[in-house]
């Protein structure tokens, strides 16, 4: 299949411009700058796209590439560091100006026609996020466009095959960025639409099919998008022998349980082994109340009752995971301040007694992973889903975890999101959930004195989780929502709503 390679310097937007070029039906995939000349000479990639980076090309340590890259008789497109990165290294001369240039600017194209931006009029909408700016294109190379603080915006090597953009085509906007990743890809690359999810799932049964042959398969299901994606696509592949064990560890959202099984067992048809480990997880949270210690203490139970239903079925080779390419790329990330332990249902022991772990997902972001989804039929209930943590509403519940307080929680968080799907917000509101504080008040019931607690409610928009911004919810919407829970969920007398974005707060309270 052809490839094309992201190198990554450190960029924000480098999965962006991977996932760009896959919409565009390329494969993409990316790397480090530091993968060695040689891997990168062996997977024969069609083109090379520098990713953009947060720094100077003369700082120290700054990321570079070996030269050699240039030798490789591959197009290569940098974008913004990645442009400095080309210039410098071929010889032309990158300064630092005094100015940011941040935001829309408006490009100018030179006479110089370049084959990336042919399709777009002068002058165009870009986005720019820079402090160096190219000063001097390297020899061989013409500027094909400028903007009124940097006299390089575009520029470009026509028999090499080397083009460079000081601003940003993957981000939307840049009006036309689509379209100069395009002509990149199909002009330049010669590369022709080999990427579609639709041959990606014939191509993985037929490769899951072949590995396992007619022996047993184990996948860990939590019911959240990417295990089940991955669950029924190996269940295309070996039909009965998979077998999927669900542990309920009693801090799931209501109904979630039946609706799993129901959806996984009846409707689709799996061997499901549903796990009632809800008394061994909340004797283990008893009386906790630091949130980090109740993730542990959920993870670490979460892959012991796994280990214990593992060995009781015997015979099983092969270990299922839902893993998908940004759990890949972020786990080989720097060391960045421990914020919270995440930990997935399916967080894999260290002695594991499996012959192989099939991560048939992989090479996919998430979208393309709803996308097979949708291919394989699994109900819009689970493919729409939004994400739930492993730990649960253990990690909604501020203070100690009771069987009062998940009740309440459920019936909080089942009103919040039945208010928020019947004004038709789903859609429009990436994580919606309900918090149970740890905070009493005094209220009036009636002509009683009331002191109960107090939800939250927490709803963001984002793309990326990475960061978030809180959704305008319509104040209609909130006052249903609260009159709702007050009235219908006893031990519940005041309802707030986070109005704090991410960073400073993160996206669960815990
Ligand atoms: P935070 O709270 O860190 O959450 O802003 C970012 C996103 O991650 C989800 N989340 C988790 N997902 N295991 C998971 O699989 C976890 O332990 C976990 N903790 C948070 C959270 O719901 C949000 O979507």
């Amino acid at each position: 299949m052809q490839k094309i390679l992201v190198l990554d310097f450190g960029g924000q937007y480098s999965k962006l411009i991977a996932r760009r070029v896959r919409e565009l039906g390329v494969y993409s995939e990316i790397l480090s700058f530091k993968t060695p000349i040689e891997t990168i000479k062996e997977n024969n990639y069609h083109g090379i796209i520098f990713s953009g980076g947060p720094s100077s090309v003369y700082e120290d340590n700054a990321p570079t590439v070996d030269k050699k890259i240039f030798e490789l008789s591959v197009p290569i497109f940098g974008i913004c560091y990645g442009a400095q990165l080309m210039a410098q290294l071929l010889g032309g001369e990158v300064a630092k100006s005094t100015v940011k240039e941040y935001g829309n600017t408006q490009i100018e194209l030179t006479k110089n026609l370049s084959p990336i931006l042919k399709k777009i009029k002068s002058p165009n909408t870009v986005w720019m996020s820079h402090t160096d700016y190219i000063s001097k294109v390297p020899e061989g190379f013409i500027i094909t466009s400028t903007t009124k603080d940097c006299p390089v915006a575009s520029m470009g090597h026509l028999t090499k095959n080397f083009f460079a953009l000081q601003f940003h085509p993957e981000v939307t906007n840049t009006k036309h960025g689509q379209a100069m990743i395009k002509a990149f890809l199909y002009d330049i690359c010669k590369c022709s639409k080999t990427w579609k999810t639709a041959s990606f799932t014939t191509t993985a049964i037929d490769e899951i099919k072949e590995k396992v042959g007619d022996k047993k398969v184990l996948c860990a299901l939590s019911g959240g998008v990417d295990s089940s994606v991955a669950a029924i696509l190996v269940s295309k592949a070996i039909g009965d022998n998979l077998t999927c064990v669900f542990v309920d560890h009693g801090l799931l959202r209501k109904n979630e349980a039946d609706d799993i099984e129901r959806i996984f067992s009846k409707e689709l048809g799996l061997n499901l082994i549903c796990v009632d480990a809800k008394k061994r997880f909340l004797s283990k949270l008893k009386g906790v109340t630091d949130p980090e210690k109740k993730r542990k203490i959920i993870g670490r139970e979460f892959i012991k009752v796994f280990e214990i239903e593992a060995k009781k079925l015997k015979g099983i080779d092969y270990l299922v995971q839902g893993t998908i390419y940004p759990d890949i790329i972020e786990s080989g990330a720097g060391p960045s301040a421990l914020i919270k332990s995440h930990h997935n249902v399916g967080g894999l022991p260290k002695n594991h007694q499996f012959k192989e772990i099939i991560e048939p997902l992989r090479n996919l972001f998430k979208d393309e992973v709803r996308n097979v989804g949708r291919g394989l039929k699994i109900p819009d209930m689970i493919i729409d889903r939004q994400p739930f943590p492993g730990p649960g509403l253990g990690v909604r519940i501020i203070g100690k975890i009771t069987d009062k307080k998940i009740a309440l929680l459920q019936e909080a968080d089942h009103i919040f999101t039945e208010e928020i799907r019947l004004a038709g917000l789903h859609s429009k509101i990436n994580q919606y959930f309900a918090v149970l504080t740890d905070m009493r008040s005094v209220g009036v019931m009636g002509d009683a004195r009331t002191y109960f607690y107090t939800v939250g409610l927490r709803a963001v928009v984002t793309s990326d989780f990475m960061t978030a911004t809180w959704a305008e919810i319509p104040n209609e919407v909130l006052a249903r929502v609260s009159t709702r829970i007050v009235n219908e969920v006893e031990g519940v007398n005041r309802v707030v709503y986070d109005i704090t974005n991410k960073p400073p707060a993160t996206i669960e309270w815990l």
